[in-house]
């Protein structure tokens, strides 16, 4: 689905299908260049990372392995508690493993924050984060992102994964959703 099939349901276009390969591409070089010789172990976060995660894999040339984990967090509405429960856990178990987190977005920062210190607790050798997104004046804790895509500002995004009611995940590209959407739904 194109930015084009929905523009009634947009604000603004953030990012094409391009300008995201593009920015995955360079993530990419960055990641085999520090991971070149180790066995790197990708933990993708359901479902907004499946996009970000399937792309990322295929543009670096590393062999790399992939895992998944589905965590909700408890709070008020739309808004992030930092309280996060485990609700499909990984397969792989960390002891001595190098662990990229790759995320859709950074919010508050509290789902990730909470996710690296739990991943640590586990023995991985090393647990760094991969987000494409990052909403910096949305922060409520400083997490440390190796491997950080755009900055975008305090504004509701869809598409390339992010979803609005699980709806818009397969946009390929990024936009702002538009009030009206969740206006007429509230
Ligand atoms: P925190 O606040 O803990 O939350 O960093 C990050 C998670 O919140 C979701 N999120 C969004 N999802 N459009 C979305 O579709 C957005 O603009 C947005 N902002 C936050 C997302 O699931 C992310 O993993
Ligand atoms: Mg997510």
């Amino acid at each position: 689905m194109q930015l084009s099939d929905i523009s009634d349901d947009l604000e603004s276009t953030l990012f094409t299908e391009q300008q995201i390969a593009d920015k995955i591409a360079e993530l990419a070089l960055r990641i085999d260049a520090d991971y070149a010789g180790e066995r790197l172990l990708l933990v993708g976060v359901l479902k907004g990372a499946v996009m970000v995660m399937a792309d990322l894999a295929r543009a670096l040339t590393l062999p790399i392995e992939m895992d998944w984990m589905a965590v909700s967090s408890y709070g008020s509405g739309t808004q992030s508690s930092g309280v996060v429960k485990i609700l499909k856990d990984l397969d792989t178990d960390l002891t001595d493993r190098k662990v990229l987190i790759v995320e859709d977005i950074i919010d508050s920062g509290l789902t990730l924050s909470w996710l690296q210190a739990n991943l640590r607790s586990r023995g991985a050798a090393s647990v760094e984060i991969c987000a494409l997104l990052r909403k910096p004046a949305a922060a409520k804790v400083q997490v440390q992102v190796r491997y950080a895509g755009f900055e975008i500002a305090n504004e509701f995004v869809i598409g390339y994964g992010l979803d609005y009611a699980d709806k818009y995940r397969n946009l390929r590209g990024i936009g702002v959703l538009a009030p009206h959407v969740y206006k007429n739904t509230q």
